[in-house]
């Protein structure tokens, strides 16, 4: 198998808007990857992408931000808040974590911490699965990992299955209306459960895969945006005054971090892109880590942050191809990285997304560096992760 790289931003992206390119950084990992929105290409992505953005839109996105999330932030912030400091990696994990079972439609009936380290214990090994082909570890004992998890995952769902399943009839019924019914991707997926051919382990497969497609990133983005900021800012906390420039620190933190840096294609046929041509046998890597530093699109400094750059090539915003581009582009962009401000934006009905709103949270309870220890890389992954970042509540 030839192995082709693309690293210049036009290139990357006319590769990820070719229809003849599919998805293949999950083959390996088909165990928890099989047949979902993310591996599917086609006709059938088609088809289940429609379905799903319906919950997406920019209405529920800013709906979401400033009515849903602020209660689950609270309910796993201030505990910590009142103890003076935290762990940013673990306090990402555990928020995002509630933010992708919300999307997902995963019920925490306790809304404890215990139940939150189960799940997120669960789409760890998900995760590890699904990037199988990273892994130095023996496959087939990764494999019988994720089925584990699958099967103690299974209990956790059942009863939001059948939750949702008595709604769906009461709906039907007559006796409750469409806007009573929870709007997640479980919800819809049962909806549409016979028109599209939907078996109950590819509906598990589904949810599994959103849980893990939100939350590492999201909090990753969250971790490197933060430690960006303390090291450009004198002042991080005047960023409150200014939550425009706080979003685009945001943006330009996502350009240089992007969470997935590199996406895997394999062609459908031979093709020939940026000048070579490439067969079904060949692996394509698009370098979405370099392609957010090309100067031609990014100026003379790409290397450096900057949150007041100015990108003038119209087919990107800021963040540059963190979210993808095409048909597989994230669906959750939005209500993550929020709209993109112009000039003249209003600040005060701005949609900033979840990762700046989490940020602004942490600034108003004067989060600062922690005094005595210092944040470590994670060395189990080659992706640059922070491990841990400790830091200090100065209101506490
Ligand atoms: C900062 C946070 C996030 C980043 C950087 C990110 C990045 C990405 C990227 C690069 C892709 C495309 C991968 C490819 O083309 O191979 C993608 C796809 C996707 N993301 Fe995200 N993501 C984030 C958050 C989320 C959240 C919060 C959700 C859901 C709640 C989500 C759901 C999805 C889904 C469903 C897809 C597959 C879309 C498709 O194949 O049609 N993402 N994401």
């Amino acid at each position: 198998m030839a192995q082709t790289t693309l690293s210049r931003f036009k290139d990357v992206h006319a590769a990820l808007c070719n229809p003849k390119l599919r998805q293949s950084l999950y083959d390996a990992g088909e165990v928890i990857m099989k047949d979902v929105l993310l591996t599917l290409h086609g006709e059938q992505h088609k088809i289940r992408r429609h379905l799903e953005l319906r919950l997406f839109r920019r209405n529920y996105a800013h709906h979401y931000e400033t009515n849903v999330f602020p209660k689950t932030l609270a309910w796993v912030l201030d505990p910590l808040v009142s103890r003076g400091e935290t762990d940013l990696v673990d306090f990402g994990y555990r928020v995002t974590m509630n933010l992708t079972a919300d999307f997902a439609g995963v019920d925490r009936p306790q809304k404890t911490a215990e139940e939150t380290d189960r799940l997120l214990a669960i789409v760890k090994t998900f995760s590890e699965g699904a990037t199988l082909v990273h892994s130095d570890r023996n496959p087939s004992e990764v494999i019988a990992e994720v089925k584990t998890a699958q099967t103690a995952f299974r209990k956790f769902l059942e009863p939001s299955w059948s939750r949702r399943q008595r709604l769906i009839s009461q709906f039907l019924n007559g006796e409750l209306k469409e806007d009573e019914l929870p709007r997640d991707v479980l919800t819809v997926l049962l909806r549409n459960q016979d028109s599209i051919e939907l078996s109950d382990e590819l509906i598990e497969r589904e949810i599994s895969f959103y849980l893990q497609a939100g939350s590492h990133s999201t909090a990753n983005s969250m971790v490197h945006a933060v430690h960006e900021i303390f090291c450009w800012a004198e002042d991080p906390t005047a960023l409150l005054e200014d939550p425009l420039l706080l979003q685009k620190c945001v943006h330009e933190s996502m350009r240089l971090h992007p969470a997935s840096p590199v996406a895997w294609r394999t062609p459908t046929e031979p093709i020939t892109i940026a000048s070579r041509d490439i067969t079904p046998d060949d692996l394509l890597i698009l370098d979405l880590h370099a392609a957010n530093r090309d100067p031609d699109i990014f100026g003379d400094d790409p290397e450096k942050f900057d949150p007041y750059r100015y990108v003038t090539y119209v087919k990107t915003e800021l963040y540059g191809l963190t979210f993808g581009a095409g048909v597989h582009m994230c669906t959750g962009r939005d209500l993550d990285g929020g709209v993109a401000s112009r000039p003249g934006t209003d600040k005060d009905t701005h949609q900033y997304g979840i990762v700046c709103m989490l940020i602004k949270t942490l600034l108003e309870h004067k989060m600062i560096p922690h005094k005595s220890r210092k944040p470590t890389l994670d060395l189990n992954t080659l992706r640059n992760s922070w491990g841990t970042y400790p830091v200090q509540f100065e209101q506490a």
